[in-house]
Order: C-alpha cells, then structure tokens, then sequence
C-alpha cells in the first residue's frame, strides 16, 4: 500500500483496518504524537478547499510533522512544470503528498511516478478520504457498517463513486438516486456491483429517490454542480429540483436515521436548513473524521519513508560509511 488514490485499490480487510486505526487515532491521539516526526507532506490544490487542507495541515502536526501548502497559481501543474517533473522532485524534497485535482489520471500519474506516498484529496472522479471519514462516522453512530442501508441523493459525482466503492468494501447496502443522465459512472457501478457480490454488500442506481430513501439508515447527499462544473448550475436546478432532501424525504427513512453532506452545502438546493440544522444531521462529526482517518492514512502510507536518503546515487559514501 504505498498510495491512497482510489479505495478500490484496496481489499476489504484493508479498508476495514484503515477505519479501525482512525477510531483508535480519535480515542487515543497521544500514542500517535510522534509518529511522523520531522516529516514532511506537500499539498497541492488545484480546486479550493477548507476540510482537506486544515485536516491534512493540522492532522500532520499532531503526528510531529510539517506541511507545505502549494496553490494552484505556485505549481501550474501541467503548465508550467510537467507532473512527472513535479513528482520527480518533490520525492526529494518531501515524504508524502496530498493532491486535489481537476482529472483522476494526474492522482493516478502522480502516484505512479513519485516514488513518495501521495494521496487523493478529490479529483474529478473520486473522493476517497471522504468516505472512509463517513464510513468511519457511520460506524460510530451506528455501531456497525454491515447491511446498514445508505441513500445517496443527487448527482452521481465523485462522492457518490466513494461511498459506493467503500460501502461494497464494507458490506454496506448503497442506494444511489439521481436525476436521468446524471447516474454515477457506468463502470463504477460494474466495479460495485462486483465487489458487492463477493462482501454480501448492495450496490443500486435508479432514478427514483424516493424508493432510496425509504427504510435508509443514513441520507446522503451533495451539491448538484461540483467544483469546475460550477458553469452548469442553472442547467442543473430544473433537474435536481425533485432530488432535494427536504424534512419530506428525510421522513420517510428510519426514525432513527442520520443525515450526511460531505460539506460545502447550498442550502435550499440540495438540503432544507430543517434537515440539515436538525439534530439528526452530523455533518459536522463527518467534517471532524476527515481529521482522523486522514492521521491513520498517513500514518500507514508515511511511517517507514525516510527523511533524506530516498536516493542513494546521490549520496553514495553516505550509504556505503
Ligand atoms: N468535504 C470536503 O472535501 O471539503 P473541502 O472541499 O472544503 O475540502
Ligand atoms: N462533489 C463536490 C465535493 C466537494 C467536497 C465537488 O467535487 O465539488
């Protein structure tokens, strides 16, 4: 496991130890105080943020290490430097990497030429610390993750891939509602329906959202023009209109069911203030377990990668003394 750049490279055991060391990250942050010290991860963002970049930026220091912030205006990646280029170098310089970009191939490009561990802070296609921060807060309100049955409403973007690829990993039950023409990718669905099989999990799309939520343990959803789509907004909203979690929709899932949002929400679109300001949202503990499960990320990819000597030609009488 040297990346984190999709959570279908993983098995289900994996991802299941991935949840567990976040939960232990969150009960015992001391034991972890150290355990990146002096290290360093580079993050770079081509798309705005505010959860991944002060979750990574705070969750490094609590592990003893540093981080670097690299806005789009400083790297241009693509433009002004090649990826390869900047991934040659930075493997150098730093022990990890986190990215947040427009095309899932530069993640995955990435990935393949640094020889550091780099991790996807949400591409176009995926958002994979995501949903191992919502699995991870599902499981702790709901005790369990197995058949729990999970609604996503709304556009099948890169969240909606996430939690589907993490719930079929899990075992979870994911009913995914959206408007005609804005299903999820259609090989997102074969690799869910997939995985699905083999962990007893569900993997369902349609075009109906009420039939979703109805029975669901958890109701999810996200803004219906994600970042760099934002051009389609208008063109969206008649689409969408039908696709809102009001306290209408909520109603007809458990009683006991939870709300969810990855956050940024326009509320009124996607989500009433009623649904979301409710006592049955935690959209807030969500944002929180960004901050975990991306320490147990980290923790897992960058512990044994060492500061300096990553390349030995460069230094050999240090490496043969
Ligand atoms: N949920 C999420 O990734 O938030 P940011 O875009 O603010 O990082
Ligand atoms: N789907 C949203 C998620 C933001 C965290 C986007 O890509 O803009």
């Amino acid at each position: 496991m040297k990346d984190f750049v999709s959570i279908r490279d993983f098995s289900p055991p994996e991802i299941q130890y991935l949840l567990l060391l976040g939960r232990h990250m969150k009960a015992q942050p001391e034991t972890y105080k150290s355990a990146l010290a002096g290290k360093t991860l580079a993050m770079i963002f081509e798309k705005p943020s505010l959860r991944t970049r002060v979750t990574f930026d705070v969750g490094i220091q609590q592990l003893g290490g540093f981080s670097l912030y690299l806005s789009p205006a400083e790297i241009n990646l693509g433009r002004r430097e090649s990826v390869y280029d900047v991934a040659k170098n930075l493997e150098r310089m730093v022990q990890g990497l986190m990215i947040r970009t427009f095309a899932h191939e530069i993640v995955e490009q990435m990935a393949q030429w640094a020889a550091i561990p780099v991790i996807n802070g949400l591409s176009d296609y995926s958002h994979p610390c995501q949903a191992m921060a919502d699995y991870m807060t599902m499981w702790e309100i709901k005790g369990r993750l197995d058949r729990l049955k999970i609604a996503f409403i709304g556009d099948g973007n890169n969240v909606a891939h996430s939690l589907m690829f993490a719930g079929a990993q899990v075992g979870a039950n994911v009913w995914v509602a959206t408007p005609p023409g804005y299903e999820p990718h259609e090989d997102a669905i074969v690799w869910s329906w997939a995985r699905a099989c083999e962990t007893g999990a569900g993997c369902h799309v349609s075009n109906d959202a009420k039939e979703a939520v109805t029975g669901a343990d958890v109701v999810y959803t996200d803004v219906w023009a994600s970042m760099g789509r934002e051009a389609e907004a208008e063109k969206r909203r008649p689409a969408f209109k039908n696709y809102q979690v009001n306290a209408d929709l909520f109603a007809r899932a458990k009683r006991d069911a939870v709300f969810m949002h990855c956050l940024p929400a326009h509320r009124g679109e996607e989500v009433t203030d009623e649904v979301i300001d409710s006592p049955r949202s935690v959209v807030f503990q969500q944002a929180e377990n960004r901050l975990w499960i991306q320490k147990a990320i980290m923790v897992h990819l960058m512990k044994d990668v060492p500061v300096g000597l990553m390349h030995p030609a460069t230094a050999p009488e240090l490496v043969h003394a």
